[in-house]
């Protein structure tokens, strides 16, 4: 059986660069409360007339392509993975195929809905693909637009000042020699609510309108969207941001070490460990439970803030473009959110 292999990788943001300050500007917050709770000093936000979750996906998939060599009509797979698609419904699979001018080549095109872990389940559908000879081309896509969907007043301001927008992609082939070792995925609905954006939705106060809103909203009887909604109260992410801190600090050590004892490896054969980047403090943690030093752990949050399924992909391409990831390497990709789901892959570059 053939490996998965990463043949090209590449990743946009947007040039608008928000500081601190500039989100002190609007909300109650400061430059020294973000850095000191989360590491983020700047995130950049897309332009509403330039930049969508399709479009940014579509020029980091452009770099990916080009550096993997390969052409539109090759790629066989398209998966795209995001929380902030552009339409409700289709996908922006179909609409980064549309923007790629790929349709007549008629590539099927998957979403995934793993939000900050999303670049790891993708990683590991399209490994099973290219392990059983299904596709030789697939072209994996994590992307977001934070911006356009946060509440940028003081009532929102734990969630977004630490989101940012940007979008990274790779190409997948098939290889005789290794390649993507494993992947490990997992999640528990149990805590689904405490990170999550549930409106507009179809589910109608679904056992927690009358606890978390202080009205029962069934009593709109289905209604998919609400005059509350609209009135802008609860129409944004909510975060139990404690709740999510202790559980990622448990969770990502695990799985990464779920994925090292699977090979017969321990930590300290990590080259480079890439993390989904949540919050400077949980990396920082990792990397203090793992034993790790500093050269073995890549973290761009400072400069992008949390961008979901596509944190992990830029921070790959960025220590790839810096010369951190070499032939032979073995990186270790990790990822917690909501959901909860959280997943790690282990690779031989
Ligand atoms: O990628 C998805 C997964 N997400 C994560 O991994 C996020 C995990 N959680 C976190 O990163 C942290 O919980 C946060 C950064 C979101 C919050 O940090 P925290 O240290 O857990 O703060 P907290 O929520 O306990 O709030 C402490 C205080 C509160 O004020 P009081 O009640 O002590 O007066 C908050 O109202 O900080 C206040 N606060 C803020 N103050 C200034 C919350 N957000 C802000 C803010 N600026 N942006």
């Amino acid at each position: 059986m053939s490996f998965t292999k990463i043949a090209g990788l590449g990743y946009y943001v947007p040039e608008n660069v928000v500081k601190n300050d500039d989100l002190a500007a609007i909300m109650d917050t400061s430059n020294e409360w973000i850095i000191e709770r989360t590491g983020i000093e700047e995130r950049r936000f897309g332009t509403r007339t330039k930049e969508t979750t399709t479009t940014m996906g579509a020029r980091a998939a452009e770099i990916a392509m080009q550096r993997a060599g390969v052409e539109k009509s090759d790629i066989d797979f398209i998966i795209f993975a995001t929380l902030s698609p552009d339409y409700f419904f289709p996908g922006c699979g179909v609409l980064v195929q549309r923007e790629l001018k790929m349709t007549e080549y008629e590539a099927p095109a998957l979403d995934i809905r793993n939000q900050c872990s999303g670049f790891l389940y993708g990683l590991s559908i399209a490994d099973q693909f290219i392990k059983t000879g299904q596709y030789k081309n697939i072209l994996l896509i994590g992307s977001e637009m934070h911006s356009m969907g946060l509440d940028f007043t003081t009532r929102g301001r734990n969630v977004s000042v630490i989101f940012g927008d940007g979008a990274g992609a790779v190409v997948l082939q098939p290889s005789d020699e290794p390649g993507i070792l494993n992947t490990c995925l997992h999640s528990d609905g149990t805590h689904a609510e405490e990170l999550a954006s549930i409106n507009p939705g179809s589910h109608s106060g679904y056992h927690l309108g009358t606890e978390r809103f202080g009205y029962d909203d069934r009593k709109y009887g289905g209604t998919f969207l609400t005059q509350k909604m609209w009135d802008g109260e609860d129409l944004y992410p909510y975060m139990n941001g404690q709740l999510v801190f202790k559980t990622a600090v448990t969770k990502f050590p695990e799985v990464i070490l779920e994925a090292l004892q699977k090979q017969g490896l321990s930590p300290s054969d990590i080259s480079i460990l890439i993390p989904h980047q949540a919050n400077l403090r949980i990396s920082q943690f990792i990397q203090r439970q793992l034993k790790l030093r500093d050269d073995q752990v890549w973290n761009n949050i400072q400069r992008y803030g949390n961008t979901t399924a596509a944190s992990v992909p830029i921070a790959l391409t960025e220590a790839w473009e810096a010369g951190k990831i070499k032939k032979g390497d073995l990186v270790c990709l990790a990822a917690f959110g909501s959901g909860f789901t959280w997943g790690s892959a282990l690779i031989r570059w």
